[in-house]
């Protein structure tokens, strides 16, 4: 049976995961898939936006990546899905400011998100909170070639507020997987509907549990 756009949306729940999530993956890339995702990124430069001191780049996924990350989502999930987003994120230090990744479900169509650790000198765990289990929050720490396999859509995550050092970088790759049967283009035409989405989502009670856990606070 052919499935709706809706049943896409922001927390579609586990019933179509195959495979609990998360779960780590030692030693993703080869090392010439890493050469290769290396000269990606720097194609894609011309793309590169700063915002708060990260750089962030968009680049075209070698097929090699781009075929083992979807292998892994179909392993992971029981709907057909295909890379979506594929975005280089360059934490480093930035004159003493926080850099800042606050709790949020993400607010596009990631069924199955694959962190990848390019390369890191920090220990910089990512927090992922299982809804579906009284909110389990558990901390990630992920190493250089090491991947993190979780739903951006179903599952609340953040990193702890961190002031760089000089010197200090976490180098990340995310790879972002959806269901070829939502309806992407009609969903994110709408900036507005974007918007409305993003609002309605931040009040929800789990995302505002998240942020008692993010600020120090305790749940309850
Ligand atoms: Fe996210």
């Amino acid at each position: 049976m052919k499935k709706s756009a809706f049943e896409y949306k922001y927390l579609n729940g586990s019933k179509n995961f195959k495979k609990q999530v998360p779960f780590y993956i030692d030693n993703f890339l080869t090392n010439q898939e890493i050469v290769d995702l290396k000269k990606a990124i720097l194609d894609g430069k011309d793309t590169s936006v700063n915002k708060n001191g990260t750089d962030y780049v968009n680049f075209i996924c070698p097929d090699s990546i781009e075929k083992k990350s979807t292998e892994i989502g179909n392993d992971v999930y029981d709907l057909e899905l295909k890379l979506l987003h594929k975005s280089y994120i360059a934490y480093k230090y930035n004159s003493e400011q926080e850099t800042i990744l606050s709790p949020h479900i993400d607010n596009t169509e990631n069924i199955i998100t694959i962190d990848y650790c390019l390369d890191t000198n920090i220990d910089w765990p990512i927090t992922i909170c299982d809804i579906d289990n009284n909110f389990d929050c558990n901390d990630f720490s992920i190493r250089p070639n090491q991947a993190l396999v979780f739903s951006g859509i179903n599952q609340v995550h953040w990193r702890p507020k961190r002031i760089f050092s000089e010197g200090e970088f976490c180098d990340i790759v995310v790879l972002s997987l959806s269901s070829i049967e939502a309806d992407i283009e009609k969903d994110n035409n709408s900036k507005v509907n974007h918007v409305l989405k993003y609002l309605e989502i931040n009040k929800r009670p789990e995302i505002i549990d998240a942020f008692k856990k993010y600020n120090g606070g305790s749940l309850g």
